[in-house]
């Protein structure tokens, strides 16, 4: 277990895109943003970022989506979809689609392989050794171009011979120019070595801004305080636990019985564990490992690997 501090030959330079605002994430971002620096100058990297739905994985996913558009590098973006979880290499399919065209530059039984995978050509079930040397080889070959960034989405719901495909290639990143980046409600098996930040809560200043932002009018202080350790700091139940309060209970107190939101409180708005991530328990704050510690410069994620 160690931070994560690379070396690299860009400083963190201050956000200046314009679709994502976050609030806090100053060590998520500047981690982030060194990810981008070694990748552009030539390195590979990998990265798991983890922590409970609602926590800003997605949101720090787009933070690097537009900086590494706006440092000309390629994005390519996949997600797990939990019905397509049953569906073997759905998710890979997602992320190697746009660069099909370029198959015929990598080596031929690693070609062959992807395009029995995707029913490009006919044959025997492809070795996913085969496949996870495929998908390295091509995406090498496109970072040849331009750096790519790769952005997996939701890895709690891919299906596990993607997982599996991916968590390879991740592991044999080199000097191909490569980043992949992966937002995740868990920690699962499979990406066992890879470097992890957990995502926490907004610190409570951060937290009380995002508040202050959604919620008009005057705040007995009570009913705020509620809030604040009601959420943890988690910004999808800021912004959504106090939509369902009314006037009278802004004012007087009590958050009326109202806790997190399902998407953050319900365990069924997860999977049950397919047998790619059997063993983990799934849900609120699962899968984040104790003794992780912090990030370079960060303040609310950890970082381990
Ligand atoms: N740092 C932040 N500042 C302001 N808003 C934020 C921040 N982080 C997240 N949000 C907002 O909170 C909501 C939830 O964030 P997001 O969708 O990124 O969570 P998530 O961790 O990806 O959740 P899930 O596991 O359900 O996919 C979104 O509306 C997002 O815009
Ligand atoms: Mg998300």
């Amino acid at each position: 277990m160690r931070d994560i501090v690379w070396n690299v030959s860009e400083p963190h330079a201050p956000f200046r895109g314009s679709a994502t605002r976050l609030i806090d994430r100053e060590g998520e971002c500047r981690l982030l943003d060194q990810l981008l620096a070694a990748v552009r100058d030539g390195e590979s990297r990998a990265l798991i970022l983890h922590g409970e739905a609602g926590v800003g994985k997605t949101a720090l996913l787009e933070y690097l989506s537009e900086r590494a558009s706006d440092a000309g590098c390629q994005v390519v973006s996949a997600a797990g979809v939990q019905s397509e979880m049953e569906l073997a290499f759905a998710s890979l399919h997602q992320l190697c689609t746009p660069f099909l065209d370029r198959l015929n530059a990598i080596p031929k039984p690693q070609q062959d392989s992807l395009s029995t995978t995707f029913g490009l050509t006919s044959g025997p079930v492809p070795d996913r050794f085969l496949v996870g040397l495929a998908v390295l080889s091509l995406l090498a070959e496109v970072a040849a171009d331009a750096p790519l960034v790769c952005r997996v989405d939701d890895l709690q719901w891919l299906d596990s011979a993607s997982a599996q495909v991916l968590a390879f290639v991740a592991r044999r990143l080199g000097s191909e120019s490569v980043a992949m980046v992966f937002g995740s409600r868990v920690t699962t098996a499979e990406m066992a070595g890879l470097p992890k930040a957990l995502v926490e809560g907004l610190a409570d200043q951060h937290a009380r801004a995002l508040l202050g932002s959604v919620v008009r009018g005057p705040v007995d202080p009570r009913v705020r305080d509620e809030i604040l350790a009601e959420t943890g700091g988690n910004p999808l139940a800021l912004l959504e636990l106090p939509q369902g309060m009314t006037r009278n209970q802004h004012h007087r107190g009590a958050t009326g019985g109202r806790r997190r939101p399902d998407r953050i409180r319900d365990p069924g708005t997860l999977p049950p564990p397919p047998g790619a991530l059997s063993g983990l328990s799934i849900g609120l704050g699962s899968g984040e490992a104790s003794s992780a510690c912090r990030p370079s410069g960060g303040h609310r994620s950890r970082a381990r690997s």
